[in-house]
């Protein structure tokens, strides 16, 4: 379900955005981040990363695949799977730990489609001809609400 979509006139709004989404991230979340390459992933989970955990250095799991964080309360994980070759792979990483008792921040999703639950939450990423980015936030009607409390919908 279409929750919201938002413009993002440039690569700070992006930040921002996820900057907002980090205050109310609870263990079991799922976050998932699509859109084509360049689309403005990394720069959105950086935000929230830094937002969530006082991280000064964000590196993009492009290679590595996964990075883990630690706040005072919750870990977190930024998987890029983008160069996943197979979706059981995803075990190898320690996606099962993660989606036991960490928050999971997923660029390329659609990797493991099928091994993902439904009620993730989706920021689907447009790259419009004008510039800028623009975000459709997709997800269960439970989101709505949460959404609501860090004032992006
Ligand atoms: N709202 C925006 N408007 C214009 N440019 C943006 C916006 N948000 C991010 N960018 C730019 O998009 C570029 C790519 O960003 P980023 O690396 O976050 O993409 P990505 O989706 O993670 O790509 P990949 O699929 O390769 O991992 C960066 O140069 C960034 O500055
Ligand atoms: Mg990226």
């Amino acid at each position: 379900m279409r929750l919201s979509s938002i413009v993002l006139s440039d690569e700070d709004a992006t930040a921002r955005l996820g900057a907002q989404l980090a205050p109310g991230l609870q263990t079991g979340d799922i976050i998932c981040l699509e859109g084509p390459l360049g689309a403005g992933k990394t720069t959105c989970a950086r935000g929230l990363i830094k937002a969530f955990c006082g991280a000064r250095e964000v590196p993009s799991p492009t290679f590595t695949l996964v990075e883990t964080y630690q706040s005072d309360n919750a870990a977190l994980w930024h998987f890029d799977l983008y160069r996943l070759e197979r979706p059981r792979d995803v075990y190898e990483l320690g996606f099962e730990d993660a989606l036991g008792d960490g928050i999971c921040l997923i660029e390329w999703p659609q990797r493991i489609e099928g091994l993902l639950p439904p009620e993730r939450l989706r920021l689907v990423f447009h790259i419009p001809q004008g510039g800028g980015r623009r975000i459709d936030i997709e997800g269960p009607e439970i989101w709505r609400q949460r959404l609501a409390a860090t004032g992006l919908i």
